[in-house]
């Protein structure tokens, strides 16, 4: 008698006979969910690179697996494997839906407000946990485990010190720097009670048309590789010292996992057209380091690779990732992501845990998914083995994360106070980082650096604007309808440059539209994309203000007025502004910086003394098209 699955797999196949099947497959025949798979979509473990170390396996606590699980019931099993929004679960829930983990996605916020204060995320977290360990008859305690998009700092909170994103980082070819990055977002997130992270993205980023390509470093695979080890360290700590995973740091996420910065056309979740050579050689650079970081968790991506989703591609996440790789962390899977793969809904897919992932992002869909997973467990669909496995690669990670010897998050003194948010020290790393990822695409007649003694004109809608310069993933998913005043203790680059005048004894008006009544030394002008997330953020072509070019027109008519002009670009991505690059005397690629902007003005101007006060230091990660349509453009 074939079970539930194989006969889902035989309507699948079709062509494969049911003698074959009632025998179990062919150990030869690679599957995929919706069938066999073809030459091009074959993978070679063999081609990719093999663990370079044992991580994440300690005698002792796989021996406290043994002993949890062997009290757990298949119930309480199915339920690690499953993650909830804060939208759609509550504390009490998990008293009769035992998950093992819940997430805020990006638009969620505690009690329903994404704009809810530090201390309302400390209280919902420890909420959560008590509810999870809490001593009740039948019930094993296992700690829930919380995971938030801290992508760039721990962004939904706008008291918190926001990093600039990704692609910035990347200019600034500063390991050690990214490093402290990692750390600063860790303590401002245990802060908070929340113990992991979903980042960092390890994108390789091939077509810049992607709205994600900001998350990622580079389109090198040289640097992501470069970086993927230090920012693990500094939000985990070092593996195998007293510092990993101490009070203080959360576990983190490489992601996505694989090539979701290859896709075509740079289509968000779309497919990557490419070959297994490309994969291993460009989009997997940042996971080998990553992994022998000790990287405890890692997520899917939508995505698929030759047409088959990756959230169903049995011989990328188990034979590859964990076999070839060794990764012994466990997988979580993208935002209700396995109802792409064919055959499944969000509320029904054994075929991902079969193929290997560990825990469902199941936002919205956990409850019916825990009962039809638990069913298909309990009538052999899917074997108990996977399940076994999922669970402990789920417990090995808290068990790393320190969940089970913790109290809960408000019990706990180890961990820095919520008044350490955006504290001076810590922003101190940020307005460091936003100096360093600067890069100077022009300067003409040496209009920079400028005098602080100078009359300055400060124009653009980007110059007062701290949620248009932190972009996408703050306070809200899109990063849009963020005011200034909902990030305490940040500065617009305004600020930063109102300081630096101040300081210097020259003088700083500021019109929007660059008007003037007395005409200034110079003009700097603050200008850019819209902040954006994800699909949201795809475009067709490069081309900057395609049909409405209203910067252009700002930097012509101050130019037409003889006024020296600074442009300061906020963008996620290079993009085609040949035009406004041309209507200025200086041009600098600000990318994304966050939430302080004084550091752009940190390199703008000379000290008070008239000397360099810091100079340009950041270098293209991505490459600069000359076309509104050169994408893909890579190094090499
Ligand atoms: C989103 C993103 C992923 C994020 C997750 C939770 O769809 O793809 O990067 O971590 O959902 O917000």
């Amino acid at each position: 008698m074939t079970s539930k699955r194989t006969a889902r797999l035989a309507r699948a196949l079709g062509l494969v006979s049911a003698i074959a099947l009632v025998g179990g497959l062919p150990a030869s025949v690679a599957l995929s969910a919706d069938g066999p798979v073809t030459p091009a979509q074959t993978l070679h473990p063999e081609k990719w690179p093999a663990a370079t170390a044992s991580r994440l396996i300690d005698p002792a606590i796989e021996k406290k697996i043994d002993a949890l699980m062997a009290k757990m019931s298949v119930e309480e099993k199915v339920g690690q494997t499953i993650q909830g929004d804060i939208s759609t679960i509550k504390p009490a829930d998990l008293r009769k839906y035992p998950l093992g983990s819940i997430l805020a996605g990006g638009n969620s916020g505690p009690g329903g407000d994404d704009r809810a204060p530090a201390q309302a995320w400390l209280d919902l977290a420890d909420e959560f946990y008590r509810v999870s360990v809490e001593k009740r008859p039948g019930h094993t305690s296992i700690p829930v485990i919380f995971g938030v998009d801290a992508v760039h700092g721990h962004g939904n909170i706008g008291a918190a010190t926001i990093f600039p994103h990704n692609i910035a980082l990347g200019a600034t070819r500063d390991r050690d720097l990214l490093r402290r990055t990692g750390e600063v977002t860790a303590r401002e997130m245990a802060a908070t009670g929340i113990d992991w992270t979903f980042a960092p993205a390890l994108s390789v980023v091939r077509d810049d048309r992607w709205g994600r390509s900001y998350e990622g470093y580079s389109e090198d695979p040289e640097i992501v590789a470069a970086y993927a080890g230090a920012v693990v360290e500094g939000i985990q700590g070092h593996y195998g010292s007293k510092e990993f995973m101490k009070p203080g740091r959360t576990v983190a996420t490489a992601k996505h996992f694989l090539a979701d910065g290859g896709t075509d056309g740079g289509r968000d979740q779309g497919d990557a057209k490419i070959t297994e050579e490309e994969l291993v050689r460009l989009h997997n650079a940042g996971y080998p380091p990553a992994i022998d970081a000790g990287v405890l968790t890692i997520m899917t991506s939508f995505s698929s690779w030759q047409g088959i989703k990756h959230h169903g591609n049995k011989q990328l996440m188990t034979d590859v990732l964990k076999g070839r790789m060794g990764f012994n962390g466990f997988i979580v899977g993208d935002w209700n992501a396995h109802d792409q793969v064919p055959g499944c809904t969000k509320y029904n897919c054994p075929t991902s845990l079969i193929a290997g992932l560990d825990m469902y992002m199941a936002s919205d869909s956990w409850e019916q998914l825990y009962k039809n997973t638990l069913a298909q467990v309990k009538d052999g669909t899917i074997p108990m083995a996977r399940l076994d496995d999922a669970v402990r690669r789920i417990l090995r990670v808290k068990f790393h994360a320190g969940l089970f010897d913790k109290p809960a998050p408000k019990d706990r003194k180890d961990v820095p106070a919520i008044s350490t948010l955006g504290s001076p020290e810590n922003r101190a790393v940020g307005r460091e980082a936003v100096a360093k990822s600067l890069v100077l695409l022009k300067n003409q007649g040496g209009v920079l650096p400028l005098s602080p003694k100078a009359k300055v004109l400060v124009a653009g809608d980007g110059a007062d604007n701290i949620g248009k310069q932190a972009g996408g993933w703050t306070i809200s998913w899109q990063g849009t309808g963020n005011r200034n005043d909902e990030f305490p203790g940040a500065t617009s680059i305004l600020d930063g440059v109102k300081a630096a005048v101040a300081a210097g004894g020259g003088s700083v008006a500021y019109d929007k539209d660059g008007k003037f009544t007395s005409k200034p030394d110079v003009a700097i002008v603050v200008f850019g994309e819209e902040p954006y997330a994800e699909f949201q953020g795809d475009v067709e072509t490069l081309e900057y203000q395609p049909g409405d070019k209203s910067d252009l027109a700002l930097l012509k008519k101050l130019k037409a007025q003889g006024v020296p002009t600074v442009a300061v670009f906020l963008s996620g991505r290079p993009m085609w502004v040949n035009p406004e690059i041309n209507a200025s005397d200086a041009f600098v690629a600000a990318w994304l910086p966050g939430s302080e902007g004084n550091g752009v003005a940190d390199v703008l101007f000379r000290n008070k003394d008239g000397k360099v006060n810091r100079d340009f230091n950041g270098k293209l990660s991505f490459s600069w098209p000359k076309t509104a349509v050169q994408t893909p453009l890579n190094r090499g």
